[in-house]
């Protein structure tokens, strides 16, 4: 039971009165993607926030690696190899595009932002332009190349997708499926949930911060109580 890359175990989240994650448990074995998806306020965010160590948790133990990790703050996560790509993209857009991607490597060397480069040549054409330049798009790509500089384990995408046109969505999949075939391991939270659970080798479906149904995404994506109540609006 200790080798997957991350285990959540009965996690708690609460701010103040209101009990935002109650009892969650669920894995993530190493190279696996998994996806967690429910209404707005189900308690998505609380939960990838609290593994990322910028929401404490109430009550519960996260393990990462093996290693109990319940309390690390996220500055020392990331260098451990886990990062989060934040709900809202939260990229800095004052400053250049390459001192935001500075930004996501400060424990490493620079090997990690070539390689984003690499990978997203409009980021490096523009990399001394204000990230508030790019198109919405653009700014998603750039605050999941940030993640990557630090080369993570395990990655945490919080609504990687959310308003973008179509065509960048399927752009976004697509770089979650490269990040993953590099054998990183990925949580994936989304609205788009039809979709995520189409790419997502485990599901977990929250309401009102628990667990009420979860299976491979195939089993879930077949489940009619999923369809009917969290998959009805055709995506
Ligand atoms: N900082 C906070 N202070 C007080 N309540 C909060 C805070 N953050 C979240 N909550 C509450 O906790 C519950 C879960 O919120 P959370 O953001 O985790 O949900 P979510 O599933 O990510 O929703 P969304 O799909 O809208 O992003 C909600 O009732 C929300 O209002
Ligand atoms: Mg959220």
């Amino acid at each position: 039971m200790n080798d997957a890359m991350l285990t959540v175990d009965r996690l708690r989240v609460s701010y103040g009165r209101v009990e935002a994650v109650r009892e969650v448990s669920f894995r993530a074995e190493e190279g696996s993607l998994v996806t967690l998806v429910g209404a707005n306020g189900a308690g998505k965010s609380s939960i990838v926030n609290a593994i990322s160590g910028i929401v404490r948790p109430r009550g519960g133990r996260i393990r990462f690696r093996g290693k109990d990790i319940t309390r690390t703050p996220a500055h020392r996560l990331v260098g451990q190899g886990l990062v989060q790509v934040p709900e809202g993209r939260q990229i800095l857009t004052s400053l250049t595009i390459e001192e935001n991607l500075q930004m996501g490597g400060w424990h490493a060397g620079s090997a990690g932002i070539d390689d984003v480069y690499d990978r997203f040549p409009v980021l490096a054409e523009r990399r001394r332009l204000p990230a508030g330049s790019l198109s919405g798009g653009e700014q998603q790509m750039l605050a999941i190349g940030r993640a990557l500089v630090a080369e993570p384990s395990l990655i945490l995408l919080d609504e990687p997708s959310m308003g973008l046109a179509p065509l960048i969505v399927d752009e976004v999949f697509a770089v979650i499926g490269e990040i993953r075939a590099r054998g990183t391991t990925v949580v994936l939270i989304e609205q788009n949930a039809r979709r995520a659970l189409g790419v997502a080798d485990r599901g977990y479906v929250l309401a009102s911060g628990e667990i009420v149904h979860e299976g491979t995404g195939a089993e879930l994506l077949a489940d009619d109580r999923v369809v009917s109540a969290y998959l009805g609006i055709a995506t």
